[in-house]
């Protein structure tokens, strides 16, 4: 059990309890659904929904901007914003319209056949990222699965390098991490593996250039996938000089760098990478950029694109593996071109930011103030709280800080209070309708915890 966090742990299991029960008896109507879905596997439409602090999720009634309803008739701040897929706010109205108009009047939801939009979308994702060819997927995690596919491809050599601890979706090369012994192993939990992962990656800590290099030295490996700063694991910012270092030493060893922005688009209008002035071969997003509605992307850079693009040998356009019949959809494009141009705007993003840093400051002031041993980190339009202070370093340290019980209480005080963290870990983001209220609503009841807590 954690000791560290600060809290007391009776008083804490106490506290739990008592808000368990409150979300029970506030929550009838959720309840009963979850009990009635016999026919889903795990009760829940996707196994992960059962990641909740309380025994069942809210079932979600209405979702408008950054507030949610659910099915007893609770509002709720969202600062979880579907773990990104809702940055831009729940069905912001420019991308209604721009569904609406493709579904109702044009009409077309998959058709095999491109639409006028798609080469709007991937124009502005180049102009946006500097990567200046794109293709389409439908998540995030294919994105990240079919550019493994191709730089393996084009490199001919077999590994990828991940950071421990990453999360880029299920694919089955990034679930590695460092063991005790400092060794690449197997994921606690991997469902599935096809194969010992050792035989198919390379894993290396983040913020750690002698680990990268050491594993980089092999000459095994096809590309280097990682995000900017680690977010599924707490939020973990690079250290001044590292990711110059990943760019140099990747090039070095004639590895290719894919910079994955799905989470990371938080910190500007073109990611991380164009925030601090990266030059990855390949960029992989999705979730956000399509303001809910299900897309991923990947962009590659001109050079990479002629190589490929002149391989013979390489079955591009039928059976080779890059395969998503609905990827590239009308619907997604609409609302990606509709998201890029009229709602996750450089404006837009200049206002999150200022939320995020106000909602950063008050954490990291009520922190102080209970003289609690947690840090505070952003990154652009994402905040999140850690039970260590230092801030962690790498996905491995980060790992080590948690503390499920401080963790599911705090998402539980918070959720009987109409605020919604991300489920799986201490992060609010701020879309462009999260206001300054918003924050204060949840610093007041943030506040509360801690002083029922110390
Ligand atoms: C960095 C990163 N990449 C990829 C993914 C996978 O996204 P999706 O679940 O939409 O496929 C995630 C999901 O959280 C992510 O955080």
């Amino acid at each position: 059990m954690p000791t560290d966090s600060g809290v007391d742990r009776a008083r804490l299991a106490s506290l739990s309890h008592r808000e368990r029960g409150v979300y029970a008896d506030r929550h009838p109507r959720s309840a009963a659904a979850y009990a009635s879905a016999d026919h889903l596997f795990g009760r829940v439409p996707m196994t992960w929904m059962n990641k909740n602090a309380a025994g069942f999720p809210v079932y979600v009634g209405t979702a408008r901007g950054a507030r949610l309803t659910d099915i007893d008739g609770h509002e709720y701040v969202d600062f979880c914003l579907g773990d990104t897929g809702a940055m831009a706010g729940h069905s912001p109205a420019p991308v209604v319209a721009a569904v609406t108009h493709r579904l109702a009047e044009l009409g077309g939801a998959t058709t095999m056949l491109p639409t006028e939009d798609a080469a709007f979308v991937g124009a502005e994702l180049a102009r946006r990222f500097g990567l200046p060819y794109w293709s389409f997927a439908l998540t995030a995690t294919d994105a990240n699965r079919w550019a493994v596919r191709l730089l393996r491809a084009v490199s001919g050599r077999p590994k990828i390098l991940v950071n421990s601890y990453c999360y880029h979706g299920s694919v089955d090369e990034s679930l590695i991490v460092v063991g005790p012994d400092g060794h690449g192993e197997s994921r606690e939990g991997n469902v599935g593996a096809p194969t010992d992962v050792t035989n198919t990656s390379r894993v290396a800590e983040f913020n750690d250039l002698a680990g990268l290099e050491r594993e980089l030295a092999h000459g095994d490996v096809a590309a280097v996938l990682m995000e900017p700063a680690l977010t599924n694991i707490g939020i973990v910012l690079p250290e001044p000089g590292y990711l110059t270092g990943v760019r140099e030493l990747t090039r070095r060893y004639g590895t290719y760098l894919i910079n994955d922005e799905t989470h990371t688009f938080s910190a500007g209008p073109g990611g991380a990478t164009a925030a601090w002035g990266l030059e990855p071969d390949v960029l992989t997003i999705g979730k956000a950029i399509a303001g809910g509605i299900p897309i991923g992307a990947y962009g590659l850079s001109a050079a990479l694109a002629d190589a490929l693009i002149g391989r013979a040998d390489l079955d591009l356009v039928d059976m080779g593996g890059v395969g998503g019949t609905l990827a590239g959809n009308p619907v997604s494009m609409a609302a990606a071109r509709a998201t890029l141009t009229e709602v996750l705007t450089e404006e837009a993003f200049a206002g999150m930011i200022e939320t995020a840093a106000a909602f950063a400051d008050g954490v990291q002031k009520l922190i102080d103030d209970h003289q609690l041993p947690w840090s505070v980190a952003q990154l652009g339009a994402r905040v999140e709280y850690r039970f260590a202070n230092p801030a962690p370093r790498n996905g491995t340290e980060s790992a080590a800080t948690a503390d499920a019980e401080l963790e599911d209480f705090l998402h539980v005080y918070l959720a009987n209070r109409g605020i919604l963290l991300t489920p799986f870990h201490n992060m609010a983001l701020m879309s462009p309708a999260t206001t300054r209220a918003d924050v204060d609503r949840h610093h007041e009841v943030f506040a509360a915890a801690l002083a029922e807590l110390t």
